[in-house]
């Protein structure tokens, strides 16, 4: 075959769906993509190093909320989705799309030994005539600095035997509205054919496709996102810690500033930021730019503000107990909602756990309970939620809520509960009640006994 008809064969199997497509990594990215090229038309190879996930989903049994179990079972059943632990399997494939995991070291830096065996695993089945795409969220540059050369040493030229590009995973899990088939995909290849092949790849399953000039654009565009993210939730968290200093209602202040119909952009304080995106993403940014001399200032500081909200909440339940003549130490604390955020089942970074961990450490005996999560593992230990009866609530000296699922009854919550720290403001708008509510920041609600006005002009 020669290096031009590579290109025009592989466009060809994508056109008429005949292309064998792999993905490698078959969690909260790869599963739902998986999906949409099964409907599509094309016939999915799932490689994963996880003989349990890859078990799991041969029994038709999803692990991904967003992928209701029937949808993955059919796929089974018709054989357009095989889920594999065999390497060579991926020798099958026309095109391949990554999404392994890109955590973060003890040191906040890059980890990025799963993209590496994912790489080496996919350059020892290379072979001429087929695309290979990173989705995985990464540093400007890992597309064509570790990814292009292991598959250049197999001997095949980028461009013309083997097409190479970064598209970045925006799946929001949970989200109702927006999926893996309507959110916009953006495409940077290594070089125009990457780019052309990469894009039609894409294109016959998603909606709208966004091509870019280089995968360092499309790592950047990610990491932009994500860093806008953790920024603007770092200034409204700070916002929400200046009024309660100030002693006004921050969502008053927020929910006002957004009737602005132009130039502002609502993001709401919380006990913090979690998952596997926001808190990690900015420094993969951050790393880089450290390699390159020069400090990324926004990110620093939105990180510092985030990471210290639970302690925050923290404090707020300290200051709330100590109002009702009760230390923290050998209070009864139920967290409601461990999620990362709301509806969903993840608890990865989940400030939820750090807010656990900070009230056990000061001498708090803590349960907590998620409708979604009916038990997490941490430091190798699994903690099981406790029922939300009104026994429980009434059991609790103060019930922090964390993450604010929609299926919680809150009005049953207030109605049993004596004391009720707010950190998602989900209570604004129910009845009066039995409990005592406080939010994250002064509310009139929430504004403790204690609390008096600044205390202007007296030093
Ligand atoms: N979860 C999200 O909401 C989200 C959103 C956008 C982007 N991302 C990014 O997508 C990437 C994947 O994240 P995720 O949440 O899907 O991770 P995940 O942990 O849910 O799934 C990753 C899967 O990859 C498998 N795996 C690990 N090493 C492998 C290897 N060498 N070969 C094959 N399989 C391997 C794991 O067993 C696991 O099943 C990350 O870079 C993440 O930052 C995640």
């Amino acid at each position: 075959m020669t290096r031009e008809s590579s290109r025009s064969a592989l466009l060809g199997k994508i056109n008429d769906r005949s292309a064998t497509i792999g993905v490698v990594g078959l969690g909260y990215v790869g599963l739902p993509l998986a999906m949409e090229f099964a409907k599509a038309g094309f016939n999915v190879i799932g490689y994963d190093v996880s003989e349990r996930v890859v078990d799991l989903l041969m029994r038709g049994e999803s692990h991904i909320q967003d992928v209701p179990s029937s949808e993955l079972s059919e796929t089974v059943r018709a054989g357009t989705f095989v889920a594999t632990t065999m390497e060579t399997r991926l020798s099958e494939c026309d095109a391949i799309s990554i999404a392994v995991p890109t955590p973060l070291s003890k040191t906040r830096d890059p980890d990025m030994s799963y993209v590496l065996s994912a790489a080496d695993a996919i350059a020892r089945q290379a072979h001429p005539g087929m695309c290979v795409v990173l989705e995985s969220t990464t540093y400007p540059g890992t597309t064509r600095e570790l990814l292009q050369p292991r598959l250049e040493a197999q001997g095949l030229v980028v461009g013309s035997d083997i097409f190479v590009a970064f598209s970045p995973e925006r799946v929001d899990p949970g989200n109702p509205v927006y999926h893996t088939k309507n959110t916009p995909k953006v495409v940077g290849g290594i070089t125009p054919a990457c780019v052309e092949v990469a894009s039609a790849l894409y294109a016959s399953c998603i909606d709208t496709v966004v091509p870019v000039s280089s995968p360092e654009a499309a790592e950047l565009v990610k990491l932009l996102e994500n860093t806008f993210r953790a920024v603007n939730i770092g200034l409204v968290n700070e916002i929400a810690i200046m009024c309660d200093k100030l002693g006004v209602d921050a969502w008053e202040v927020i929910d006002a500033a957004a009737t602005k119909p132009f130039g502002f952009m609502k993001f709401t304080p919380g006990p913090g930021i979690g998952g596997h995106c926001i808190p990690l993403d900015p420094h993969y940014l951050a790393w880089k730019m450290r390699t390159l001399n020069y400090k990324t200032r926004f990110i620093d500081l939105a990180s510092e503000i985030n990471s210290h909200m639970p302690e925050w909440v923290v404090q707020k339940v300290a200051s709330a107990l100590n109002d009702a003549r009760k230390p923290l130490r050998g209070s009864r604390v139920l967290v409601l909602g461990v999620a990362y955020k709301r509806d969903i089942d993840d608890v990865r970074e989940s400030p939820a756990l750090d807010v656990i961990r900070l009230l056990e450490d000061r001498g708090a005996h803590v349960e907590f309970h998620d409708p979604f999560v009916a038990e997490f593992k941490e430091d190798g230990q699994t903690r099981k939620g406790v029922e939300l009866s009104e026994q429980m609530l009434s059991w609790a000296d103060v019930v922090v809520i964390v993450t604010d699922h929609k299926n919680v009854d809150y009005q049953r919550v207030v109605d049993h509960a004596i004391l009720v720290v707010d950190t998602r403001n989900v209570t604004a708008k129910l009845t009066q009640s039995k409990a005592r509510v406080l939010g994250l920041a002064a509310t009139p609600r929430g504004r403790s006994e204690r609390r008096v006005t600044p205390a202007v002009g007296t030093h």
